[in-house]
């Protein structure tokens, strides 16, 4: 391997490496959370949870998606006592925005 293919080789290694923080938040998303809102966002009817996909599903502001994430809401339990923090609430909160295209 020549110098030029390594350093892009390492570049690219270094690109797929930096959002490691989403990638948690992703897997804490999809174990945690997608029983009931649904890998895709969509939410589950029998849940009764909003389809994330949707203008209409989004209308919450960021402080009640940190709120319900920590406190809980309807159906869902709080997860303050469960190890998700407020950073991590607010990541899952930027992450279920991207729902949303
Ligand atoms: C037991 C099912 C259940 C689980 C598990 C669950 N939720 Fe919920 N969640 C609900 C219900 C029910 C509501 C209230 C209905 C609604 O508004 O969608 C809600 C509301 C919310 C809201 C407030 C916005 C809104 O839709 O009103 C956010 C944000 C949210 N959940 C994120 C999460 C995240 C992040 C996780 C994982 C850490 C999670 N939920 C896990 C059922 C659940």
């Amino acid at each position: 391997m020549n110098w030029k293919i390594k350093a892009i080789a390492l570049t690219s290694a270094l690109m797929i490496a930096a959002p490691a923080a989403y990638g948690d938040t992703a897997a804490t998303y999809d174990s945690k959370c997608a029983s009931c809102h649904g890998k895709d966002g969509k939410g589950k009817k029998a849940m009764k949870t909003l389809d994330y996909t949707t203008a209409e599903g989004q209308k919450w502001s960021d402080a009640d998606g940190v709120k319900a994430i920590l406190e809980g809401k309807e159906k869902m339990k709080g997860y303050k006592e469960k190890g998700i923090d407020e950073a991590a609430a607010k990541e899952l909160v930027a992450y279920i925005r991207k729902f949303k295209k």
